[in-house]
Order: C-alpha cells, then structure tokens, then sequence
C-alpha cells in the first residue's frame, strides 16, 4: 500500500485493468468462486493485495510469518498463516476473511 500522490507521473495499476481481453484475472475470479467480496472499497484493495502478494512470492520474498528464512520462498510456502500476514494490512471489521484466504490459496495452488 501506498500514497498515490507519491506516484505522480508512474504507471498505476487498479482493479481496472486486471482483466485480459475479456478474462478476469484469476484473483479476481477466485473471489468470486469463493465469496470472498467485502465492500466495493476493500474488495478492490483485497484482490490488488492478493495479486501483489502472490508476485512477492514468486519472487522469492519472505514475510514476517516466515518460518525459514534461510531458504529460498517459493509460492508452494504460501500457507494460510503466509497469507494472512502479508495481506494483514487491508483492515476491516466486516468479515470475509476466511473466503479471501481461500480464494488466495487455490490462485497459489494453481500457480
Ligand atoms: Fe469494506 Fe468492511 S468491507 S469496510
């Protein structure tokens, strides 16, 4: 997460432009096949997270609930504890935590 006005002049992705030719992303269909919406403000800031997260992984990035950091991460390390710390900073009190967690393991589990 970020200041936008900190990025004046840089390219920015939004939920907008996740979609290819027609396709949603499988994040965002994730979502949906696990009922993991909130509000149409922390949905959107949910799947960003999720996509920013799992490219984190990909690139090896360990988290804080990172058990062995001596080892390179891979995506296959990315538990539900993994997942739940590095998206630990989209906060709310309106649920739904459970199902996001979901769709975020089964994009992994498909990577
Ligand atoms: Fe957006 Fe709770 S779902 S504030």
């Amino acid at each position: 997460m970020t200041l936008a006005a900190m990025h004046d002049g840089q390219q920015i992705t939004t939920i907008e432009g996740l979609e290819r030719d027609g396709q949603l992303h499988p994040v965002q269909q994730a979502f949906i096949d696990r009922d993991g919406f909130q509000c149409g403000f922390c949905t959107c800031g949910q799947i960003m997270s999720a996509v920013a997260m799992i490219e984190e992984a990909k690139a090896g990035w360990p988290s804080a609930a990172t058990t062995d950091v001596t080892r390179p991460f891979t995506v296959a390390d990315l538990s539900a504890a993994e997942i739940r710390e590095r998206m630990s900073g989209n906060l709310c009190r309106c649920s739904c935590y459970p199902n996001i967690v979901d769709a975020v393991a089964e994009v992994t589990r498909r990577s």
